[in-house]
């Protein structure tokens, strides 16, 4: 027959458009969109049903080990399968370098863990932690040439943050190599000061996490972050953004013409501050950082989405069990500096957004598309064999149900975590059928595909940039006596 697999029926949507049409799958790719398309080994009728590019989580945490050692509960297995099963195709987690490790071995690790059980195909972002010269000089542009054209830098947490000097290094080189530097931007001194404040007068309980994460931390962090990238004409991506005046910070910075891009994520958008001070150490379930903040704060995250402040909507999955093998490691009742920061949302990112997102009219349907997939495969090197319907494209789709209503249970859900932040949530949209290189993942609920047979995702840099962005930009000769000090 002339495809492998044809879908018949849905209503296909891409970032840009909304139309019908049958689609025809031939060696994993997607061969022909049209109608009438022939015959298929296999046809499946997706009538009512919407044809999605496969989600793309930019931002996830699988089978890492924090700063302080601490594993994560979900492997490249459970975390790959969770994600699937909320219409994810893609992951881009993170191959985490710690203090002294050559990037090279971190490298080597991910792949060790993650080419045996992911189910679904995968990149990694590097986490640069030492900008040591060996890394700077040698590792780094080698491994941005082999396509690791993407990395996190940490402006907080003791064992990971780099300072501005080392920032700067980092972005001069991330532009030079055609890379994209991602920042978890909070000013570290402003929390360890306010922390100190209120550990000393015995305040420990889980709500004071979002007490000393105080926004300003995070907005002014991300100011001096846009203005180091400005300076030396880098493009930057500040992820999981969870305040007003960080958001409109980006967004200042876009309508300047930079190439300042934001992400940010459902726990922004559906949790609040409150959420930390529940019963006992139930709070502790709630501490990410940044921490959820108030009403005012989700609805600028929603404007923000809207009206392109943010290009991504990531996970952030960062999962960690209610018990002394993750967030209380430290034992049962640690003061809010020692519980482990993250929350998981790796399976309900696309139903979330979905329900109160596009069906309450805050977003459209192509908008959805393109925080939910497209944008990160712009971004990340991956468009447009991933993020799109379009003939060439890799047969990833999720066939979702605009009408499937389901209440979010922890027992629903295919992650290693033992609670979910959204219990008794519900949800309207959920995806029928997800299908990654033309292969049925998910049928009926069901995984139908091997350990390991997900594909790890070459990518190539992008080649530099050839023009300033803004004129006061020490690049400009002209502004600068003549001088390139890049
Ligand atoms: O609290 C969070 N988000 N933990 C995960 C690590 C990070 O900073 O993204
Ligand atoms: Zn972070
Ligand atoms: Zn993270
Ligand atoms: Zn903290």
């Amino acid at each position: 027959s002339n495809f492998d697999l044809i879908v018949t029926g849905a209503t296909i949507a891409t970032a840009s458009d909304t139309f019908q049409a049958d689609i025809g799958i031939r060696d994993g790719r997607i061969a022909a969109l049209g109608s009438d398309l022939g015959k298929a080994a296999r046809v499946i009728d997706a009538t009512g049903l919407l044809a999605l590019p496969g989600g793309i989580d930019a931002h996830c945490h699988i089978e890492q080990e924090s700063s302080t050692k601490l594993m994560t509960a979900d492997d490249f297995y459970s975390g790959s399968v969770s994600a699937a099963h909320g219409g994810t195709t893609t992951i881009i987690p993170f191959a985490a370098q710690h203090k002294g490790q050559s990037l090279r071995e971190v490298v080597r690790i991910a792949h060790e863990r993650a080419g045996p059980k992911s189910v679904i195909d995968y990149a990694f972002h590097l986490i640069i932690s030492d900008p040591s010269p060996q890394v700077m000089g040698q590792e780094l542009p080698a491994l941005i040439k082999d396509g690791y054209c993407s990395f996190k830098v940490y402006m907080t947490y003791e064992l990971l943050k780099i300072d501005d000097r080392q920032m700067l290094d980092v972005l001069s080189l991330a532009r030079e190599h055609g890379a994209m530097t991602m920042v978890h931007a909070e000013n570290n001194d402003v929390i360890n000061w306010i922390s100190e404040r209120l550990l000393s007068q015995g305040h420990v309980a889980p709500k004071f996490h979002a007490v000393s994460h105080n926004a300003i931390a995070e907005s002014e962090a991300s100011r001096r972050a846009i203005d180091l990238a400005r300076l030396v004409d880098a493009p930057l991506l500040i992820v999981h953004v969870s305040t007003p005046e960080a958001t409109a910070a980006i967004r200042d910075a876009r309508n300047k013409g930079l190439r300042i891009y934001g992400e940010t994520c459902p726990q922004y958008l559906f949790l609040t501050k409150e959420d930390l001070d529940r019963e006992g150490m139930e709070g502790a379930k709630f501490c990410c950082s940044p921490p959820p903040r108030d009403k005012a704060a989700q609805e600028a995250i929603w404007l923000g989405l809207k009206n392109g402040s943010f290009e991504v909507f990531s996970s952030d999955h960062a999962p960690y069990r209610f018990d002394d093998s993750g967030k209380l490691n430290a034992g049962p009742n640690p003061s809010f500096k020692k519980i482990a920061n993250g929350v998981p949302g790796l399976e309900i990112r696309l139903p979330l957004l979905y329900s109160e997102g596009v069906r309450t009219g805050r977003l459209t349907l192509n908008e959805f598309v393109a925080l939910t997939s497209t944008n990160a495969a712009k971004l990340y090197g991956l468009h447009p064999r991933k993020g799109t319907i379009a003939i060439g494209s890799d047969a990833d789709l999720v066939l979702f149900d605009p009408e499937w209503k389901r209440r979010i249970t922890t027992d629903m859900l295919h992650d290693n975590v033992d609670y979910t932040p959204y219990e008794g949530r519900e949800c309207t949209g959920w995806p029928r059928m997800v299908l990654s290189r033309g292969r049925v993942v998910i049928e009926e609920g069901e995984l139908q595909v091997e350990r390991g047979s997900g594909a790890f995702l070459e990518r190539e840099p992008s080649p530099p940039a050839d023009t300033t962005a803004s004129a006061d930009t020490p690049l400009d000769p002209a502004a600068n006596f003549g001088a390139n000090i890049l």
